[in-house]
Formats: structure tokens, sequence, C-alpha cells
């Protein structure tokens, strides 16, 4: 029996931009997924009774998404069930075992579907923990690749490599459609975290930036401008300068509110860090509702979102420099 975790993340910069080819910087922080895998004779049993997800109990046996056990009315844990089934069907290719069962357990301490990149973490740990389990270690850059795979199968294709790269490698990293690499030198930020307790529909706000790109020059223009956000941020990443990097960070925000990804809530919580003197704040990830990023060195802007209305949970979260592990 094997465990393996994987981070979740914050967009810095970047998100919905990096759809159309813009450079991105998602930066991977320590909140974890932890995914434990044991070899069986045959086929696959998924315990996933530990997610943060509201009436998420399932004990989900078997390949098939119609198990009875899965409640089809949740897209979500759909989902969830989709991750895992793409990802062992990815340790049986690496580790040529076609044939090979596994029952798996996840624990994630990354609000599911909230910009922070829960399913990337459940798919780096799952091909880690698998793969170790049959006696394959792959590296890094691999399981980034092959938990993209899993990513593009459950999203019908609709998704960046930036979640999978950062969960994988760990630290803060740019990805520009293939082209993922990590930043170096970029120390501890102090990021805050704010969660309205919501997740928002990450292929309806795809689609509708989508649209607005394509009804309007402006909103093409306005996705330009956000790449050139992140080409701005990267210059300053690693100085001592958090203050233009928290003027930067206000910016991006602002573009992707004019995308229309923003939400009251998220409004409400990055107004409330801002207020309480954060450097800058953010959505993070793909918007609708979810979570914001802040940038505070005090601990102000955390205690102003413990206490903002509709802000579920606030919490710090350190950068995380390791990447998928074995626990
Ligand atoms: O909400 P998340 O963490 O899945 O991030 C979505 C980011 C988008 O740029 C909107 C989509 C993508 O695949 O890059």
């Amino acid at each position: 029996m094997v465990t393996s975790s994987a981070p979740g993340k914050v967009y810095l910069f970047g998100e919905h931009a990096v759809v159309y080819g813009e450079p991105a910087v998602p930066c991977a922080i320590e909140r974890r997924a932890r995914v434990t895998a044991e070899e069986i004779d045959e086929g696959l049993v998924v315990h996933a009774d530990d997610l943060q997800l509201d009436g998420f109990t399932v004990e989900y046996v078997g390949d098939d998404t119609d198990h009875p056990d899965v409640d089809a009315e949740n897209s979500l844990v759909e989902a969830a069930t989709g991750y895992v089934n793409e990802a062992v069907a990815q340790v049986r290719d690496a580790a040529d075992a076609p044939d090979a069962g596994f029952e798996i357990w996840i624990e994630s301490d990354i609000p599911l579907g909230a910009g922070l990149g829960s399913s990337a973490g459940v798919a780096c740990a799952a091909i880690d923990a698998g793969c170790r389990e049959l006696g394959v270690e792959l590296p890094r850059a691999e399981i980034a690749d092959r938990a993209y795979q899993v990513e593009a199968a459950v999203q019908d294709g609709e998704a960046s490599r930036a979640d999978t790269f950062c969960s994988a490698m760990g630290g803060a990293v740019r990805v520009e459609g293939d082209d993922c690499r990590r930043l170096e030198g970029v120390g501890n930020l102090p990021f805050v975290i704010g969660y309205d307790g919501g997740a928002g529909d990450t292929g309806e706000l795809v689609a509708g930036v989508r649209e607005l790109r394509e009804e309007y020059d402006f909103a093409a223009d306005t996705v330009e401008a956000i790449g050139d956000i992140v080409r701005e941020g990267e210059s300053v990443l690693g100085t001592e300068d958090t203050e233009t990097l928290g003027e930067l960070m206000d910016f991006n925000h602002g573009l992707l509110g004019a995308l229309g990804v923003s939400s009251r809530s998220l409004d409400t919580m990055v107004w409330a860090a801002r207020d309480a003197g954060a450097m800058g704040a953010k959505l993070t990830g793909a918007g609708g509702g979810g979570c914001v990023v802040a940038l505070d060195e005090t601990d102000a802007a955390l205690t102003a979102l413990k206490y903002t209305p509709g802000c579920d949970e606030a919490f710090r979260a350190a950068l995380d420099t390791e990447g998928v592990r074995a626990e």
C-alpha cells in the first residue's frame, strides 16, 4: 500500500487568458490531496468519503459512473470518480500492466472545484501512488503530462496544462501553451485565501469568455491585456517588489471581472482583503464562485476575510516547493 500527495494551486496571474495561448503563472500551495493505492486482483474500488464536498460520502465501486453508488445528479461526484478512472488508466499504461486492479482511498484538504486545483492534485497523487504501488517511479514531468491527459479526458479537451504541471512540479510555474517551466528563485509569497464555500462551472465560464472574445474585439484585447499583466508580473516575481505584484493582481482581477467571470461573493472577499490592507487580491481559477487569493504579510486580511459575510473559510497557504511526493 502506497500513499502519495500533491499540492493545490492558486493563479497569481493569467487564468482564462491561458486558454488562448497567453502565459499564466500558477503557484503551488501547501494544501494537498492524498491518494493511497493498493493493488488488488482486479477492478477498481474507490473510497472518497473524505472530500470537502457537501454530502459526498460515496464509496464508489467499479469502473463505471453509472454504478448505483454514484449519485448521477451530482456532477462533481461524477467528475471526481471520472478523474480516478482516468488516472488508473494512465497508471496501467505507464506500468505496462493493463489488468492491474486497485483499491484507492482519496483524502483532500483542497476545496473541490473552487479554483485551487483539487482535481489536478488528485490526478497527480493517484498516478504517483498507483505507479509506485506497481514498483514504477515516474519522473515528475511525466506525471504532469499524464495528469494533463486525465484532465483533458474528463473535461472534454477543455483543459490547460497549468494546474497539472504546477501540482506535479511545485513552486511557481509559467505555462504558455505546451511550454511549461518552473520559475526558479521565487521565495515564499504571503498568500491568504478566502473561500465562499461554492464552486463555479469551469466549462460554462470558459465558454462565456470564448463567446465574448468572438463577439467583441475589446474582449479579445482584454484577454491580451491579461497576457501583458503576466509578462509584467514575471519581471517582478522573485524580487522584493511585492507591492507591484499586488497591484498587478488587482489589475488582473478587474479584467477578469470585465470578462464576466467574477461574482458578488468573490468581489466582496477581494474588497474585504484590500480594505484590510492586502497588497493585492484577485479571484483564482475559473471564477463564478470559489476562492480569492490575496497577498498580505500581516494577519489583517486573514482576519477581515474570516468576518466577511459570504466567506466560508479563510486560511494562509505557503508556497509549496515540492510538488507530488510519496508520503
Ligand atoms: O478553476 P480551475 O482551477 O480549474 O482553473 C481554471 C482555469 C481556466 O484558465 C479558466 C481554464 C484552464 O483550463 O486553464
